[in-house]
């Protein structure tokens, strides 16, 4: 039998028109239009169409948004001084430094000097410490996508046992904060862990986010599980992800579809959190 697909597309789709709903009530009581700034530095293919995304997102929602391009050689004082200036404007309620940055610069420096009211990839130390102890102000966008169409199909987490591939601060590390928190029993793999392939086909749930194909293969997946990949390859052949998406799909119960599955959720909850942090910036009930 064939998994169900978790559509994360239509999910999303949902979220935005929830989204954009709140944006018109915002602008009708006289609120400031929420306003998103991303920077991008460089030329990394795969971070235009990113943020070239994102960007269209806000349009479609109603979110003001301008993208800030850098050059691949700009400096870490440079890029803290962009920082600055949008910290002090009040017009710009988030601001986001998509990833990877140019090795001169340091994300740890970046992230933190981005006001934690505003940091709506939820990278800031203050706000990743909220999430830890179990109290988030913002969550980083694909874990939470992860999270919300979890939910959504009514997927049980509570005393499952969950394998996380791959411990990015992005998704890796977070996401299995959020399935702790669910009372899940998170196992968090990496590239020194052992017997995968073991930790893997004794997982009920598995979220694959290492970037390489053929991660999990369908041998690997345990009958009736539920398989979230996060993984975003392109292939001469086209875009695949982590996860033997033909094989698995004939053993897990749930699946995401790649593309159309995480993607999009991955923007929408960024929609959500730009939505929030204009919120609170303006003192409005979320
Ligand atoms: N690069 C890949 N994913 C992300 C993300 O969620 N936020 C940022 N800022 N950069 C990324």
């Amino acid at each position: 039998m064939s998994a169900i697909l978790l559509d994360g597309k239509k999910t999303a789709e949902e979220i935005r028109e929830w989204v954009q709903t709140e944006v018109s009530a915002m602008i009708r009581a006289g609120c400031r239009v929420p306003r998103l700034t991303a920077i991008r530095v460089g030329d990394d293919p795969a971070s235009e169409v990113y943020v070239r995304n994102k960007k269209n997102a806000c349009e479609q929602v109603g979110i003001e948004s301008e993208v800030r391009i850098l050059p691949e050689r700009t400096s870490q004082e440079e890029l803290l001084h962009h920082i600055d200036s949008l910290n002090a404007d009040e017009s710009v309620h988030g601001i986001l430094v998509q990833l990877p940055l140019p090795p001169q610069l340091k994300p740890e420096v970046i992230q933190e000097r981005v006001s934690p009211l505003k940091d709506v990839d939820g990278f800031h130390p203050d706000n990743l410490g909220r999430l830890f102890s179990g109290n988030p102000r913002v969550v980083p966008c694909t874990p939470a996508g992860i999270m919300v169409l979890l939910e959504k199909y009514g997927i049980p987490l509570e005393g499952r046992r969950a394998a996380v591939i791959g411990r990015s601060n992005i998704v890796g590390k977070p996401v299995s904060i959020l399935l702790l928190g669910k009372n899940a029993t998170v196992t968090l793999c990496h590239s020194k862990t052992r017997d995968l392939r073991e930790v893997v086909r004794e997982a009920e749930i598995v979220v694959a986010a290492v970037g390489k194909p053929n991660t999990v293969t369908g041998e690997m997946v345990r009958k009736d599980s539920v398989i979230i990949d996060v993984g975003m390859n392109r292939l001469e052949g086209g875009l695949v992800g982590d996860v033997d998406f033909p094989k698995a799909k004939e053993k897990a119960a749930y699946i995401t579809p790649v593309p159309g599955g995480v993607g999009p959720m991955t923007v929408a909850m960024l929609l959500h959190n730009t939505l929030n942090a204009a919120k609170r910036l303006q003192q409005i009930d979320p």
